[in-house]
């Protein structure tokens, strides 16, 4: 760091994560110094905005890591790159704060949501972990309730956006649409070669699956969001999760019910909502207002409402949340934990 300002990279500048995170760093006012943009040789030589400058999009290699030194790298480029390179990064004594799940449950890496455990990064914990998107919304949005009432179990059921699955994903969507809405609508089923990033069409579709399955017979992401939940929050949270994909481009809703350890009123729920950063409380159904996801996309917020009583059972609620998955659920949640970051080190 030089002058309170930072040498920062984009490792994976080129995807859907990566373009927000330029867009967030510009956003934010983060102390930049100089800013790389890295990708794989496919995009080597494009070109990104960065505020009024253009810059050069670079090959992420080995050789890159050895001639050049940044103070932070933002890593949205998945699982198998950031095994590969944040180690390399790690060893220069260069932070990483990665996107991916590759280091989330490692128990060395600190996995943070600025506005709940800042206290866990370190100067010496150069990997730093970014939760899944669905997890960051859930977390951030009951924090303030677990703060009142500890909590002590969480259903929840998530309406996830394509975007979380990239730039491919988003396409496929688009052009899904388009092919059944230029044709016949009664024909909702599209040919099995239409059909490449997700298992199923997902134009007019619900998918509830969300990454591979696991032996329990619950997908990756559900038991993401079961493990992530428990190191951020506490351990002692027991959860359980449905993850559906839907044609949805931008914003993850979920459907949460929670257990509390007492009786407590929807007023002490929404003072607590009203005092968090980064919360906004949309609950007035006598006005049909809720969130929703196209009102959630582009808003740096976690947006919480439909709150109420579990009738079926005491010290139980539900809570509706959304937020951006690209923005508070990846690339702002990122540039926050840059921003903690830079006050310790
Ligand atoms: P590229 O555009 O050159 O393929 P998304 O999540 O939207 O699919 O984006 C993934 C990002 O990760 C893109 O910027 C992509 O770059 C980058 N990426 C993928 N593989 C590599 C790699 N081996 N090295 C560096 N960046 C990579």
């Amino acid at each position: 760091m030089r002058k309170g300002k930072c040498d920062v990279a984009v490792a994976g500048a080129t995807g859907a994560v990566g373009r927000e995170m330029i867009n967030m760093l510009s956003a934010n006012n983060f102390p930049v110094n100089e800013l790389r943009l890295l990708a794989s040789s496919r995009s080597a030589g494009q070109k990104l905005k960065f505020k009024e400058s253009e810059i050069v999009v670079e090959e992420l290699s080995p050789e890159w890591i050895k001639k050049n030194r940044v103070d932070i790298v933002l890593m949205s480029a998945g699982g198998a790159v950031s095994l590969e390179y944040a180690p390399l990064f790690s060893e220069k004594k260069i932070y990483v704060i990665d996107n991916s799940s590759a280091w989330r449950m490692n128990p060395a890496v600190p996995l943070v949501v600025p506005e709940i455990n800042p206290h866990d990064l370190a100067v010496d914990k150069y990997i730093i972990a970014n939760p899944n998107c669905s997890t960051i919304q859930m977390v951030h949005a009951l924090a303030p309730v677990h703060r009142i009432s500890k909590i002590k179990r969480i259903i929840v059921v998530t309406f996830q956006a394509v975007s979380g699955a990239g730039w491919k994903a988003v396409k496929e969507l688009e052009s899904q649409s388009k092919k059944i809405a230029d044709g016949d609508f009664r024909e909702l089923n599209l040919p099995k070669n239409k059909i490449s990033v997700f298992p199923h069409q997902i134009a007019f579709n619900c998918i509830p699956q969300i990454d591979v399955f696991l032996e329990n017979f619950f997908t990756k992401e559900e038991m993401k969001m079961v493990q992530e939940t428990k190191k951020i929050l506490s351990s002692e949270i027991e959860v359980s999760a449905t993850c559906v994909r839907v044609p949805v481009f931008r914003g993850h809703s979920e459907a949460v019910n929670v257990e509390l350890s007492d009786d407590i009123t929807k007023d002490e729920i929404w003072e607590a909502l009203l005092k968090e950063k980064n919360i906004s409380l949309i609950d007035d159904v006598s006005k049909l207002r809720y969130p929703m996801a196209i009102d959630a996309a582009g808003k740096s917020a976690t947006f919480v409402g439909r709150i109420r009583h579990d009738e079926s059972r005491p010290k139980c609620w539900w809570f509706w949340i959304v937020s951006d998955n690209l923005l508070k659920g990846a690339a702002l949640n990122a540039v926050q934990i840059a921003e903690e970051l830079i006050k310790i080190i």
